[in-house]
């Protein structure tokens, strides 16, 4: 087979922009790379590679000779496309939420569970971003001490949100510094300046969708299904990067030097933990980076068995674009894409 066929469902997003510069990055090798987002951008030319592309109407039509339909454009969105690109013949990886506790649908960290695509039915879904990071730190330890409790509050960059949101730090931000008072439009209440403990409707629980989605993505990709997770997500007024405050209850006691040999020999995760010199994971270190940052790792003095710590990544990266393109490199490694036609 030679190299595939490429369409890029949202390719005008946060994400999705990001996603077009690793695979120049990454030399992911495409025969045609074919460009879609809403209407409204229709007509728009996007430079990948030298070529300099059009962005296109998303039609059914344009899956057909796709080999791979990286969807990343809302939930909505996935729900209706990723089934007809699949019906199609592409591979589709997804990155919203419509898929990720499909059972048939694999929701794949590939350092972690990329085995998973083996059964795929020609959909895979990248998990929620506070997720892969928090998964890629804690999976080495779990493997060597079972995770029996992880408690996880988020500090979460408005990049998560997508572009709407990153304009509506910055308008905020320079309307405050210049006296005036802030309009709120993609969050709530006011973003810049502030701290929301509200990602995604509240549900029945008085949990979050997003801090739901912690919990039952971290099952399924470890293959953990008794792991309790109790999260707290909070949106604040950075840019790119996700933080994690992370207190976590094993089987038996872990010292935090075997977490941290653990950690650092794990594909794709650094740890940072040098207290004394004021080194740990920054956001804005972490920022434009494909690798999860660990440090503050320490006993936690609550619990004999506990270690607590502080995860960073960048969203748009790890936890979006770079995870989906990791994935599409496994499928092919692992030769599960079908014949074209
Ligand atoms: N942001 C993150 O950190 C992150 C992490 C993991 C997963 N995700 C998921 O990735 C997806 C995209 O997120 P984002 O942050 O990139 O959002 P975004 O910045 O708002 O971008 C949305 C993209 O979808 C396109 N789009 C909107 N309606 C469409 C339609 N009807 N048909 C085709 N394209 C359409 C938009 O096109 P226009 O430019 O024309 O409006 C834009 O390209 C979401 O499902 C999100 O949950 C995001």
């Amino acid at each position: 087979m030679g190299n595939p066929n490429v369409v890029v469902v949202g390719a005008t997003g946060a994400v999705g922009k990001v996603f077009l510069r690793i695979l120049e990055e990454r030399r992911f090798p495409v025969e045609r790379l074919r460009l879609c987002a809403s209407p409204r951008s229709i007509g728009k030319r996007i430079k990948v590679n030298g070529e300099d592309l059009p962005v296109e109407a998303t039609t059914p039509e344009i899956f057909d000779d796709a080999d791979f339909a990286f969807i990343s454009a809302s939930t909505a969105v996935s729900r209706e496309l990723a089934p007809v690109a699949a019906q199609r013949g592409a591979f589709v990886i997804d990155d919203s939420s419509a898929y990720r506790m499909d059972p048939k649908v694999p929701l794949v960290v590939p350092e972690i569970n990329a085995e998973d695509l083996e059964w795929h039915q020609n959909i895979a879904a990248i998990p929620n971003c506070s997720t892969t990071q928090m998964v890629m730190a804690l999976y080495p330890l779990h493997k060597a001490n079972p995770i029996k409790r992880i408690i996880v509050d988020t500090f979460q960059a408005v990049s998560g949100t997508g572009n709407l949101a990153i304009d509506e730090l910055r308008e905020q931000s320079r309307t405050i510094l210049e006296g005036g008072s802030a309009k709120a439009s993609v969050y709530p209440h006011q973003i810049a300046f502030n701290a929301l403990p509200h990602i995604e409707p509240f549900m029945e629980d008085g949990y979050t969708r997003e801090e739901q989605k912690m919990l039952y993505e971290t099952r399924k990709i470890m293959h953990a299904p008794d792991i309790a997770v109790s999260a707290t997500c909070v949106r604040v007024p950075v840019y790119f990067s996700h933080s994690e405050a992370v207190h976590v209850e094993f089987t038996h006691p872990m010292s935090p030097e075997e977490a941290r040999e653990l950690m650092a020999a794990f594909p794709g995760v650094v740890v940072v933990d040098n207290p004394a010199a004021n080194e740990y994971p920054l956001a804005i270190d972490a920022a434009d980076r494909d690798e999860v940052f660990v440090g503050r790792i320490r006993k936690d003095s609550s619990h004999p068995n506990g270690l607590a710590m502080w995860i960073v990544s960048d969203n748009l990266r790890k936890g979006a674009a770079t995870n989906a393109i990791q994935i599409a490199e496994e499928v092919v490694k692992r030769e599960l894409l079908k014949p074209r036609g």
